[in-house]
Order: C-alpha cells, then sequence, then structure tokens
C-alpha cells in the first residue's frame, strides 16, 4: 500500500480552489474535496481537478438505504475518483451494494472508505443520546470489521486508532488520518494532533492534511514538506 499525502481543498467555491492549486509548480496532489465545494460546483469541479492531473478522494459520506448509496456511488466512479467514503452506520448490506454501485464494468473501482464514529460524537452523546453501549472505541473497531467484512478498502480514523484498527482488520486494510499537524504548527481547533512523521510510525496509510499546507505562505513546500516527513 503506498502511502500517501491527502491535502483537505475545504474552499468555497471553485475560483478558489483553483488559485489554491495554482500556487503548485510540479508537485500534483493527491487532493481531498467535501460536501462544501461540491455542493457549490457540482461534479464539474471534479472534472476540472482531474484534468490538472490529480487523483481525487471525494468526501461526501454517503448513508442511505442500500439501493440509493449503489446508484449514486455508480454515478461517482464514472466520476473517475480514486477514493470516496461512506458511514459504516449505514450497516454491512448498504456498504456491499456501495462496492457494486462503483464497481465500473472492466472491475476497477475508486477504495471505498468507512466513517466509523463522528470524531465530534463524544462517549455520553453515543451513549446517552444515540442509544448505543458499550465504550466508544469498541465502537469504531466494531464499525472497522463491518467495513472490512462488507469488502472496503479501510477507514477514516484518528492517527491514533490506526494500530488498533490495523490490528483488528489486518495491516493491508487502509487507515486515512486527519489531525495532522506540523511540530511547529498552529493545532488550531484540532484536538488531537501527530506529526506527519508519528503517523507515518503509528502507521497511518493515507494523511489528509488542510490548513497545514492551505494557509501556509508556501503551500507546495509546505506539501513537500508533509511528503518528506510521511512518506520519506
Ligand atoms: O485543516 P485540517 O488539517 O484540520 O483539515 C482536516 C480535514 O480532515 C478537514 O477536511 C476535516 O473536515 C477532515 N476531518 C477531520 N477529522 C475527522 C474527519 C475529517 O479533521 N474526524
Amino acid at each position: 500500500m503506498g502511502k500517501d499525502v491527502i491535502v483537505a481543498c475545504d474552499f468555497a467555491s471553485a475560483g478558489k480552489t483553483l488559485e489554491f492549486l495554482d500556487k503548485f509548480g510540479s508537485a500534483r496532489p493527491f487532493v481531498k474535496i467535501g460536501m462544501e465545494l461540491y455542493y457549490a460546483e457540482g461534479p464539474e469541479i471534479v472534472r476540472k481537478i482531474k484534468e490538472r492531473g490529480h487523483k481525487i478522494f471525494l468526501d461526501l459520506k454517503l448513508h442511505d438505504i442500500p439501493n440509493t448509496v449503489k446508484k449514486a456511488m455508480a454515478v461517482l466512479s464514472r466520476l473517475d475518483v480514486d477514493m470516496t467514503n461512506l458511514h459504516a452506520g449505514g450497516g454491512v448490506e448498504m456498504m456491499k451494494y456501495a462496492i457494486e454501485g462503483l464497481t465500473r464494468p472492466d472491475g476497477t473501482r475508486p477504495m471505498l472508505i468507512a466513517v466509523t464514529m463522528l470524531t465530534s460524537i463524544s462517549q455520553e452523546v453515543m451513549s446517552g443520546e444515540l442509544g448505543i453501549g458499550g465504550e466508544l472505541p469498541n465502537t469504531v473497531i466494531r464499525y472497522a470489521k463491518n467495513a472490512a467484512s462488507a469488502g472496503l478498502d479501510g477507514v477514516v480514523c484518528s492517527p491514533l486508532e490506526a494500530r488498533v484498527v490495523h490490528e483488528a482488520c489486518g495491516a493491508g486494510f487502509v487507515t486515512v488520518t486527519p489531525g495532522v499537524r506540523f511540530a511547529d504548527g498552529d493545532a488550531g481547533d484540532q484536538k488531537r494532533v501527530m506529526t506527519p512523521a508519528e503517523a507515518r510510525k503509528i502507521g497511518s496509510d493515507y494523511i489528509v492534511v488542510g490548513r497545514p499546507i492551505t494557509a501556509a505562505a508556501d503551500p507546495e513546500e509546505a506539501y513537500l514538506r508533509c511528503v518528506r516527513e510521511f512518506v520519506g
């Protein structure tokens, strides 16, 4: 599994996103497009960024009945994204249907990654509000195992969870981890952060990095530093 740095393009418009990508010289980072940008600009922004030679993680976190998810995934697959995701909370059947929808006639498909428990959900909310028993880390592992059994490629998780996810689901099960900061950087609103080098040591396969790159004076240099520290 090739390790890579994914740049979170958390911009509200195509103009701002392309202006940011114009700051890169020869580097063509793997980029993450989220709901805000996709809902603002539609599939055209995906095509534009693909044309420029970037790989794309389309972070839309699908969660619906299996048939609806399957059909939506077929549309995303035709957009030729490289990675996309869904909520493992939709259940194993939904995840299996998602893979069917994503799979192209030639048998290839984008990578499919599950969101387990959102990091915004605390133990109190999970047990008191959602009525899910047990400890939160066990739910994360349970959801990751469900994703693996449905045939998904991996999960989005904290770098702190990467090791246990690999222990539970196998070394080849991919961990995509946000919450990364440079040792001399500002954590901002992220509570638990790791440096790219620490994320590498703990076994993350992909790190998702936003503001340390998007807000840097020289984004390409910040990106290349991330790659040096994470990929080596
Ligand atoms: O700017 P920053 O590096 O904090 O951006 C991290 C990216 O990863 C954002 O797009 C954020 O939405 C996403 N993310 C996260 N924590 C999660 C899941 C996704 O920070 N648990």
